[in-house]
């Protein structure tokens, strides 16, 4: 199978990605909805790659958008065999019988990636290319992909997602703030500690028009579960708190992190799972870019 770059264990990530996934299903199934129907109609039905699948979500409804309009064929593309076998047996769960759902074993930043999938119409990568080493040679190996007239989908940025009050009754105000703060500084040193890491200054629809691509613009959309939140929410909140703190550890003052560790205990009165104040909102961005017809 193939490896990753940025040394994070994402096998480990499984639950919290498909928890993610499951409540965000709302918002994420009209995103590929309107992707599946930009796509310039062609003699056969449409082929999608979602590159760096993660948990299946994006999969999963693009399966649904495609067996909805007649049919089509998703292809999972992931590093992570664990993440892969996942994804795909949900995509497939959806997908019916006009809807052919392949996984492949792929490493995103190797040269022969094209020559491993086959020339889609759509291209997804969500939240992938940052963790490849050098993103522009990235994002032109994802436009070497597409179909002549196809879609070359980006999501990446946005605004970060916010989940708690600004007071949480324990520890000092702005908690969250200083969390973000961390993952932004974990972030960077993410990305510089990356073999062969490359900086990418030119933002991404600049990235997408140097791979060669054509219209090239950027729409966002919000995700938005506001309090009081159901028990999977809150689960996600969970995840959310955990992946924060456990990325932004170096960052954090001691207090911070004896707060964070008292949030996350389930047998404390703190426990943030427990809250009814407690919220997912945030949002991200699809730039977007085509393949000359
Ligand atoms: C942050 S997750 C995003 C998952 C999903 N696309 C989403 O937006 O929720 C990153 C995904 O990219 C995969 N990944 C990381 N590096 C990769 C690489 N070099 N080649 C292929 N997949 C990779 C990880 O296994 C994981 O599934």
């Amino acid at each position: 199978m193939a490896h990753t770059h940025d040394g994070i264990d994402w096998t480990e990530r499984l639950v919290a990605l498909r928890r993610a996934d499951e409540v965000e299903a709302e918002f994420n199934g009209p995103v590929a909805e309107r992707l599946v129907d930009s796509l310039t109609p062609g003699g056969s039905p449409p082929v999608v790659v979602d590159i760096g699948s993660g948990a299946g979500g994006m999969s999963a409804a693009f399966a649904s958008a495609l067996a909805a309009r007649g049919g089509g064929r998703v292809v999972l593309a992931d590093a992570v065999e664990e993440l892969l076998a996942a994804a795909v047996e949900l995509a497939r769960s959806v997908a019916g019988d006009t809807v052919r759902v392949d996984g492949v074993g792929v490493d995103a930043a190797d040269d022969g990636l094209p020559d491993a999938l086959p020339a889609a119409d759509l291209v997804w990568a969500s939240r992938v290319v940052h963790h490849l080493p050098d993103q522009q040679k990235a994002i032109a190996r994802l436009g070497r992909m597409l179909a002549p007239g196809g879609l070359l989908a980006l999501c990446e940025g946005g605004l970060a997602t916010r989940c708690l009050p600004w007071d949480l009754g324990i520890g000092e105000p702005g908690l969250q703030d200083r969390l973000i703060a961390a993952r932004e500084a974990w972030f960077v040193r993410m990305r510089a500690e990356i073999p062969g890491s490359v900086r990418l200054p030119i933002g991404w629809t600049g990235a997408l028009a140097a791979a060669g691509l054509t219209d090239t613009h950027s729409f966002s959309y919000l995700v938005d579960l506001p309090a009081p939140a159901p028990e999977p929410v809150r689960q996600s909140v969970v995840d959310w708190l955990a992946w924060m703190s456990g990325v932004g550890e170096d960052d954090l003052s001691e207090s911070d992190r004896q707060v964070v560790q008292r949030l996350l205990d389930t047998d404390d009165e703190a426990y943030v799972g427990a809250r009814d104040d407690v919220f997912v909102l945030g949002a991200s961005t699809v730039h977007l870019g085509r393949k000359p017809a």
